[in-house]
């Protein structure tokens, strides 16, 4: 049976009236939608949420799975995360769902994250982000772990779940326990009239429009945008000028362009699966921003090909997993050009020196990285923050041609579901 949230949102773009099952009926108008029993006549209203979404866009076109599709639509889904947001010549972010608790974001004390599986690895790249461009103290949290702590927090604490699906039960109790303790809470979510849409105080919804792969890629990146919008409003009443922020602006505003030239050059990542067909174990690194997609590609990885895959912050090669390191076990290296190139650089040369293998995700212009890597995927040049946006595209088509080429269920893989609705 559809669910009475949904049937509203479907309704809206196609018919005025749905069965929803053998004994109710859902009829659509501008008031809101009503559901109306056969059995006993019951009705009930429920409001209507408006969706940006077009019929068709749930279709696989010509792609052969949902995740393949997903993939290329990113550049217009972030473009669709940031439209009608951002106003670069005055450094401004406009966020209606956040207006109305603009003052009391103005005096939080503190922000704490929290989220599951991708969102939380979106939540950990939100983490640098808002440290550096609102100077706001900020913690993230896995909500299965935070729902059970006693985490300190108070009404000058803000709360913000991240959340695909809106559906996501820890990701919900979380959100209801902050609320227990006074703390604003805000949803960074995709699903328009989701359980934790409507349960948080105040929210930004993604638009990036349905995403139906069980591996989440759109979303993530979406959620990466959504954060920049975020950090560049708490960012502006706190700390940033307007030619800061005006800066990032223009960054991001050529985001979804340099993301059309890395998917451009998908055929490179086909040679690459080829040549690493029968690695079982992958290590993943990277360092500052670029250690979150790092946690992102290995779990990509594992989600839809099986392989076994660990994605660590560089720094920690040394606390143990060097041991691993074998000419079978290939290293996929983040060194876009950053603040933290020269320690990449080092644990690059540590790992061969080890004789592993080393894939390198690697900015245009950086031609000595290939003197050291055995393989490099570039990525065109783009200011520090904003560069997972375009390191992110090739470990996920990483994953998923080297899930093709296993013949894996690469949208429905095996023991997942696409939202985690019980403990
Ligand atoms: C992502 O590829 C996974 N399927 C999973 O980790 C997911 O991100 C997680 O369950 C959280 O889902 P949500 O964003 O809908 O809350």
């Amino acid at each position: 049976m559809m669910a009475a949230s949904d049937a509203a949102a479907f309704l809206t773009y196609t018919t005025k009236a749905l069965y929803l099952d053998d004994g109710e009926m859902a009829v659509i108008d501008p008031e809101g939608v009503t559901i109306s029993s056969f059995v006993n006549g019951e009705r009930k209203t429920k409001p209507v949420y408006e969706i940006n979404w077009q019929p068709g866009e749930e279709s696989k076109g010509a792609h052969r799975h949902y995740m393949h599709k997903e993939i290329h639509e990113q550049p217009d889904s972030c473009t669709n995360t940031m439209r009608g947001r951002m106003l670069p010549k005055e450094g401004l972010v406009k966020l209606g769902g956040l207006e109305e608790v603009a003052d009391r974001l103005r005096g939080a004390n503190n922000l704490i994250i929290t989220s599951c599986g991708t969102s939380y690895y979106a939540a950990l790249y939100g983490e640098y982000l808002l440290e550096e461009y609102a100077e706001i103290p900020v913690s993230c949290e896995l909500s299965s772990e935070f729902r059970y702590r006693d985490a300190p927090m108070d009404e000058k604490t803000a709360v913000l779940a991240i959340s695909q699906s809106g559906e996501t039960i820890d990701t919900l109790e979380a959100v209801r326990e902050a609320k227990r303790h006074g703390a604003l809470s805000l949803g960074l979510v995709n699903v328009v009239g989701s359980t934790i849409a409507r349960e948080t105080d105040a929210g930004v919804y993604l638009h990036a429009g349905p995403e139906i792969g069980v591996a989440s890629t759109k979303a993530f990146t979406s959620e990466l945008v959504a954060l920049n919008l975020l950090a560049l409003f708490l960012g502006r009443q706190r700390r940033l000028s307007p030619s800061q922020a005006r800066e990032i602006l223009e960054g991001l505003e050529e985001t979804p362009d340099l993301m059309r030239k890395v998917l451009a050059q998908e055929d490179k990542i086909v040679f690459l699966v080829d040549k690493y067909i029968e690695a079982e174990n992958y290590l993943f690194l990277g360092r500052s921003y670029q250690y979150p997609i790092a946690l992102e590609g290995a779990l990509k990885l594992k989600e839809i090909s099986y392989r076994h895959a660990e994605g660590y912050a560089a720094g920690e090669m040394k606390h143990g997993p060097i041991a691993l390191v074998d000419p079978h076990f290939p290293t996929v290296a983040l060194i876009p050009q950053s603040s933290t190139y020269e320690k990449m650089w080092n644990n690059i040369e540590e790992i061969k020196a080890r004789r592993g293998t080393v894939i390198a995700v690697a900015s245009q212009g950086d031609p000595q990285i290939a003197t050291l890597a055995d393989d490099v995927f570039y990525v065109p040049k783009i200011p520090e923050p904003l560069a997972p946006l375009l390191t992110v595209i090739p470990l996920q088509l990483f994953a998923y041609h080297l899930a093709e080429r296993l013949n894996r269920e690469i949208d429905q893989p095996r023991n997942l579901a696409k939202s985690v609705t019980v403990e």
